[in-house]
């Protein structure tokens, strides 16, 4: 029989919805704690899932105290690093937000640290687990693999999306603006259909919020990910009234394309097991469910994570890439 995990969440916003709906239905995990620095946010979660846990705005005290199996990490991207450092030293596994961390560094001190210790991390890339995803990647394989493809990401984010949550907007707290935010699924699935990048060009912009972020809001660009596969991008924060993410990819015989969490081949609808009720936006689809659950397994059957630091290494590698490109070639190395 399974055992129970305790479990503890850091970062009681937005997302900690989807973690905690998605740990609600999963028998062996037992929430024991919930941290923010905005008390009032983890005793509202705490309240809005039923949930009869332990109350911290100090992450360390909670790891120390609470003791837990595993730490879900719903913070902003700068803290990524440091809480998953804090936990992997306390052996305790770690379910991270997207996205892994903000430098190369950050996630080269990550592996090192996952190799020292009992515990692993899962990147939360749920996206790749959503029905829709992974028939498209079923059907690319059976047609002998993807060759080319592209990823459009359009969102609406104003002035307001910043202000409220003042960690957006800047390198050192967001570590950019669209393309490490929005756009990172999307771009993340491009390399799971074409392969890791290997050279890009792209550039980035800031149409309309110049004085309110110095991150992008938007990017364009065009990757080489070996074996004559190419990809090209573009997304943007500046659309208006649109939240739609559109990934594109051509076989041999198909045209494949995940719009949000729908499949479309050749231009025609196919059914996926994708229900409607997802949490949140129509571009998540119902992955954290999924994904969470595939972690639970992984730690209670010690096998490797559904996603590990090392296979979240493309997107990080390719939109760094694209924040030093200014449209000239970078080759992305290892
Ligand atoms: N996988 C996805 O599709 C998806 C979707 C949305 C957000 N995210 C990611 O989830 C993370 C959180 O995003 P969000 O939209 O929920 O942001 P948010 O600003 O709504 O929530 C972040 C929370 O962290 C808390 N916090 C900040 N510093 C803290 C600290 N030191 N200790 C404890 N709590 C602290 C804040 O008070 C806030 O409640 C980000 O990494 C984001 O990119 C992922």
């Amino acid at each position: 029989m399974k055992r129970t995990f305790k479990v503890a969440l850091i970062g009681c916003g937005v997302i900690s919805k989807n973690h905690l709906a998605a740990l609600s239905k999963i028998d062996c995990a037992e929430v024991v704690a919930l941290c923010d620095v905005k008390k009032e946010k983890a005793e509202a979660r705490a309240t809005e899932f039923g949930i009869d846990c332990k109350i911290y705005t100090d992450y360390i005290k909670m790891l120390d105290e609470s003791t837990p199996d595993a730490v879900h990490v719903c913070t902003p991207h700068y803290l990524h690093a440091p809480m998953t450092l804090e936990a992997l030293r306390r052996d305790i596994f770690v379910f991270l937000e997207k996205p892994t961390c903000i430098s190369q560094g950050e996630l080269a001190e990550l592996i090192e640290a996952e190799k020292r210790s009992r515990a692993s991390v899962c990147v939360c890339f749920q996206n790749r687990f959503s029905p829709s995803v992974i028939k498209a990647l079923r059907l690319a394989r059976e047609d002998g693999g993807a060759r080319s493809g592209y990823a459009s990401v359009f969102w609406d984010r104003g002035e307001k999306y910043y202000t409220e949550s003042g960690w957006r907007g800047s390198y050192a707290t967001e570590g950019g603006g669209v393309m490490i935010n929005q756009a990172i699924h999307a771009i993340d699935l491009l390399c799971v259909f074409l392969g890791a990048p290997k050279a890009l060009k792209a550039k980035i912009s800031n149409y309309h919020l110049e004085g309110i972020i110095e991150v992008e809001d938007s990017c364009d660009g065009i990757v080489y990910h070996g074996d004559d596969k190419t990809s090209s991008f573009y997304a943007t924060t500046a659309a208006r009234g649109v939240n739609s993410t559109v990934v594109y990819m051509v076989t041999e015989n198909h045209k494949i394309e995940v719009r949000n969490y729908k499949l479309f081949v050749d231009g025609a609808p196919v059914e996926t097991d994708e229900h409607e009720n997802y949490i949140g936006k129509a571009c998540y689809g119902n992955g954290h469910d999924a994904l969470i659950d595939l972690f639970y397994e992984a730690v209670s059957s010690g096998d490797s994570m559904p996603v590990t630091l090392e296979n979240s290494r493309a997107a990080l590698d390719l939109l760094l890439a694209a924040y030093r490109s200014e449209g000239k070639l970078v080759e992305i190395g290892n």
